[in-house]
């Protein structure tokens, strides 16, 4: 099919962003969100303007936001082929840490955010036999020590299953994404031995072009380095 549809939230830095470069080069029609809108904007200029890209600004955690997300994708483009549950942030390690606010935002954006963007595109998925993807973590494999934000994403592991499992027998193909350590602004101070976004990127890229009857469900990356 000739240049198919791939929102993704959480595109204005970090792995959301580079896997907007990496789609835009494989053909792929853009539909940019995530709450701040200059860095999107930025990205369509550089990813051909508004007939290859658009950005739409929207809170994962609000309901009626990302519908219009969506119904501007279907406005502008027609249809959804690709969506792409990215958005999400951590927190310091340690149950003392942190506030309760920075605890009750981050659950909201990677749990229930992550559930929204589902629920807003899944009708057009199905429509297009497309692809859900979802940003997991290393992290949402094994339980990291005094970390909320570790059982944040094992609530996207389920997610991505209990997607699957539901959406079998649609076309709809769900892959879920579980990155180790990557270098972006999702790190206060710059880590050491990460991956980069674009390695993050690939790995998507790869999933998406797989033939229809390829399910890639589960796509776990770290850099070589990293032990846990
Ligand atoms: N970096 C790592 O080592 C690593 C490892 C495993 C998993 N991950 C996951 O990868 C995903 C992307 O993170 P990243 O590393 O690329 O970090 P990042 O560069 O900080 O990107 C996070 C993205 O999420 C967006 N976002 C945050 N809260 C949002 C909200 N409430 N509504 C809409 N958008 C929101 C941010 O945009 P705005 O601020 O403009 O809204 C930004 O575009 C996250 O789910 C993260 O948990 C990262």
């Amino acid at each position: 099919m000739a240049d198919p549809v791939f929102l993704i939230t959480g595109a204005s830095s970090g792995i959301g962003a580079a896997t907007a470069r990496h789609a835009a080069e494989a053909g792929h029609r853009l539909v940019l969100s995530a709450r701040r809108t200059e860095p999107l904007e930025a990205l369509v200029a550089e990813l051909g303007g508004a007939d290859r890209a658009i950005a739409v600004g929207a809170d994962v955690t609000d309901w009626e936001q990302l519908r219009a997300v969506v119904e501007r994708a279907l406005d502008t483009f027609g249809r959804i082929d690709v969506a792409f549950a990215n958005a999400g942030f951590g927190a310091k390690r340690g149950f003392l840490e942190e506030t309760p606010e920075h605890w009750r935002s981050m659950v909201l954006t990677n749990v229930y955010g992550a559930a929204l963007t589902l629920r807003a595109t899944i009708p057009a998925l199905k429509e297009a036999r497309g692809h859900l993807l979802l940003t997991g973590s290393v992290a949402g494999r094994r339980a990291l020590p005094g970390s909320l934000y570790s059982c944040t994403k094992w609530a996207v592991t389920a997610m991505g299953e209990a997607a699957r499992q539901e959406l079998e027998g649609t076309g709809v193909r769900v892959t879920l994404i579980e990155p180790g350590m990557v270098d972006t602004p999702f790190f206060s101070q710059r880590p050491q031995g990460a991956l980069e976004a674009d390695d993050i990127a690939r790995a998507v890229m790869y999933a998406v072009s797989q033939p229809a009857h390829v399910d890639v469900s589960e796509l776990l990356v770290r850099p070589t380095a990293q032990g846990v």
